[in-house]
């Protein structure tokens, strides 16, 4: 699952391991305050991570910026959807579907569309100055 940019790899191995966190927490019955601390520390961690590749884009020259921006907003719409729609329900079924569901938007757009700039930034790290592609 990696893109190859260290400092994104990072990212989302840390995206993964709290994804993990709030299905533990799930799975061991927490208190639904305690999966909701959980789930806004992923949607916290989820902005800050988008909008450090959105700044790499432009700094990159990635031609699908605005594409790429509007999914990482209807991602962010959806986790507030699910804190919304979950709180109320406890520990009825509607967490683990939850869970699972934050698991897969999260990895499936790690591997649909960050690979995309992946491949674009590889492929193109020698055309334009070399500090533009330093991911820090
Ligand atoms: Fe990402
Ligand atoms: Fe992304």
């Amino acid at each position: 699952m990696s893109v190859g940019i260290p400092e994104i790899d990072e990212d989302h191995q840390k995206f993964i391991a709290l994804i993990n966190d709030l299905n533990r927490s799930i799975s061991d019955r927490m208190t639904p305050d305690e999966i909701v601390k959980r789930l806004e520390i992923i949607i916290d961690d989820a902005a800050r991570h988008f909008d450090q590749e959105e700044k790499l884009f432009f700094e990159w020259q990635y031609p699908d910026v605005s594409g790429h921006a509007l999914i990482h907003s209807n991602i962010l719409s959806s986790l507030q959807i699910m804190k919304k729609k979950f709180i109320p329900y406890g520990h009825d079924s509607g967490w683990v579907d939850a869970g699972v569901q934050i698991k897969k938007i999260l990895i499936d757009h790690i591997l649909k569309e960050d690979m995309k700039y992946a491949d674009y930034y590889h492929n193109h790290r020698g055309s334009v100055p070399k500090n533009q592609f330093e991911a820090s």
